[in-house]
């Protein structure tokens, strides 16, 4: 694990060292203090040596300005390296994240991950902070405190013999009991975090069906289980202190009792016992420390283990197999995609391998380029999942997926999502202008070929009367436009990357009938060598299509033209006719 976040820390490595020196140095000097003290009762006020005890107290102001400037620099460090750190993990932990395909990241769900971004790293940048700070002061404090009591006194030394054992006893008995604990704290807070994404993002959603009163308590409820973790975690660790100031006052107790013993016998000078109380306490102190270091580091390593977890996944769908083709001049180049035929091996697919259930079942299916395919089917065929396979936004389980004739594992994913333009069912704009999300599909496109883009998918008419036209800003998420509308910019958007492959996965569902024929003849028109693969509930939205599938439960239950399957397929036929009615009814 370790090996996985040093890199990330390595370069505030000076940081940290310095760090570590200056709180070494501070305890060192902190130290020196109590034997200053020492001097002064048994040698200054002992003698009556007024100027001695001046001299004496000096040097202590002395000693105290300098471990305060050691532990300023052991601050400033600890800051500097411990946000560095953090930063750098966080943006590790992100480009990490951009190169998971989705089934990557419906293992995690998008919740934990914002969790393992931000919380966790959080914790892991405050324990480098305080592990600094402590980690070297509590052991040089607690050896060289020790090492200076017994050489007070060893007689009087015997009693840490006792209770230093009894808290190493107390802290482990802590530690093992908190360690599991810590670990579902992280997991609390993840379920947490998933309620407030889900609510913060379907919020229209949970307004229209009032409900709200429901997602306060689920809120409340999983709120309340992170509380009670919390509460068991953080109680235990609570605890320790008052054991172990009763280990303190104990030994305190006892060191009084013997010591005064001592004292009186004429075998310890007064001065000496003071200095000795001193050191108790910085003993118990640093003992206090390196127990809550340990319950600091446990719950890192919990936050830590999550962290690494994300560096260590593999992506699903990388570009290792992807292959280099020769060009005219005999240089090699990453393959590109020749042209828009599509080929479906006997393909089928599971999103997870552990199912019993194939979600496409044996695709058998040829497209040749330029063609117009519609897909048709009931809720759940998986159309949507049939197509996904083309742009490689999932791998087949089985068989295998051409596109320009190659394999899609062939191309760099850049190359072959390039050529494949998909728009998806539940689309999305950004935060920005509308400009700025159309020039995702091609940052180099001029204002007309903009506009072109925007004529095709019928996007021009309600674009001319915003005041602000294509500068429009559109909020987040799109939130200022109408559903129709968000689904014409995320078309032309697709198109303005001159695609080979053009994927509309039910894009025209919220567009009229009219527009949505519109739409299609400009397709025809502009995008005549574009194979375009229309999934479309509406039937009209299909018929003039070369060649349209019925989907029916994972597989490809018919296909043909339109007057074909009239003819031969009975579903296919329902559906028109129900539709049809509809519109017969309707208008
Ligand atoms: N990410 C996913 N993980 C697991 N199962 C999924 C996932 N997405 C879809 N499924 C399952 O795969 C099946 C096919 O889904 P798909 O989205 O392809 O259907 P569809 O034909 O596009 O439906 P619709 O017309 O409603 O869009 C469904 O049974 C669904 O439960
Ligand atoms: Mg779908």
């Amino acid at each position: 694990m370790m090996k996985k976040l040093w890199p990330h820390a390595r370069p505030y490595a000076k940081w940290i060292g310095f760090g570590i020196l200056c709180s070494g140095a501070e305890a060192v000097f902190e130290l020196l203090i109590p034997l200053v003290m020492s001097d002064i009762v048994d040698i200054g006020i002992a003698n009556g040596d007024q100027s001695f005890i001046l001299r004496k107290g000096g040097l202590m102001v002395v000693l105290a300005l300098v471990s305060l400037c050691f532990g300023l620099g052991s601050a400033v460090c600890s800051s500097v390296a411990g946000q560095g750190f953090g930063a750098n993990l966080r943006r590790a932990e992100y480009d990490h994240i951009q190169t998971f395909a989705f089934s990557n990241i419906e293992r995690f769900s998008t919740a934990s991950l914002v969790t393992r971004l931000t919380n966790d790293v959080n914790n892991m940048q405050l324990s480098l902070m305080m592990g600094m700070r402590l980690l070297v002061r509590a052991p040089v404090m607690l050896v060289a405190a020790l090492f200076l009591a017994v050489r007070i006194s060893r007689q009087l030394s015997n009693v840490f013999l006792v209770s230093l054992p009894l808290l190493a006893v107390v802290v482990a008995v802590i530690l093992a009991r908190v360690n599991p604990i810590f670990r579902s704290l992280q997991e609390k807070t993840d379920a947490l975090n998933l309620v407030v994404q889900e609510n913060l993002t379907g919020i229209r959603v949970v307004k229209s069906f009032v409900r709200e009163p429901h997602e306060e308590e689920k809120f409340s409820r999983r709120n309340s289980a992170l509380k009670s973790t919390s509460e068991r975690a953080f109680g235990a660790v609570v605890i320790n202190m008052p054991i172990m100031m009763l280990i303190v006052y104990g030994t305190i107790i006892a060191v009084m009792w013997f010591g005064g013993k001592l004292v009186y016998a004429g075998a310890l000078d007064t001065g000496k016992l003071i200095t000795f109380f001193t050191y108790i306490t910085q003993i118990m102190m640093s003992l206090m420390m390196v127990s809550m270091i340990f319950m600091m580091l446990t719950r890192s390593v919990a936050c830590a283990r999550r962290i690494v977890e994300v560096l260590e996944e593999v992506p699903s769908i990388t570009d290792q197999e992807a292959q280099s083709q020769q060009d005219g001049d005999g240089i090699l180049h990453p393959a590109v995609v020749a042209d828009g035929s599509i080929r479906f091996d006997h393909v089928s697919f599971k999103y997870v391998p552990e199912a019993a259930e194939w979600i496409l079942r044996d695709i058998d299916l040829e497209i040749r380029s330029g063609q117009t395919v519609g897909i048709l089917g009931g809720t759940g065929s998986a159309k949507t999942t049939l197509v996904s396979l083309i742009p490689r936004l999932y791998e087949a389980t089985e068989g295998t997926v051409l596109v320009g004739g190659r394999p899609v594992k062939e191309y760099t994913m850049e190359h072959l999502r390039d050529a494949v333009s998909m728009v998806l069912q539940k689309n999305t704009l950004f935060s920005g202008t509308i400009r700025e999300n159309l020039l995702w599909g091609d940052p180099n496109a001029t204002e007309e070929e903009l506009w072109n883009a925007c004529r095709a998918a019928c996007a021009d008419e309600f674009l001319e009367r915003l005041p602000d036209g294509l500068d429009t800003d559109l909020g987040q998420g799109g939130v200022n436009v109408s559903g129709g509308q968000k689904q014409r910019l995320c078309i032309a958007r697709a198109i303005l990357k001159k695609p080979k492959v053009l994927i509309l996965d039910d894009s025209t569902s919220a567009v009229d009938t009219a527009t949505d024929a519109k739409i299609r003849e400009a397709f025809a028109r502009e995008l005549k060598d574009t194979t375009k693969l229309i999934i479309a509930q509406r039937v009209t939205s299909l018929c003039d299509a070369d060649l349209i599938l019925v989907m029916d439960g994972g597989r490809i239950a018919a296909r043909g033209t339109h007057s074909e399957l009239m003819e031969h397929c009975a579903l296919y036929r329902d559906v028109y006719r129900a539709q049809q009615e509809g519109v017969s009814i309707g208008g």
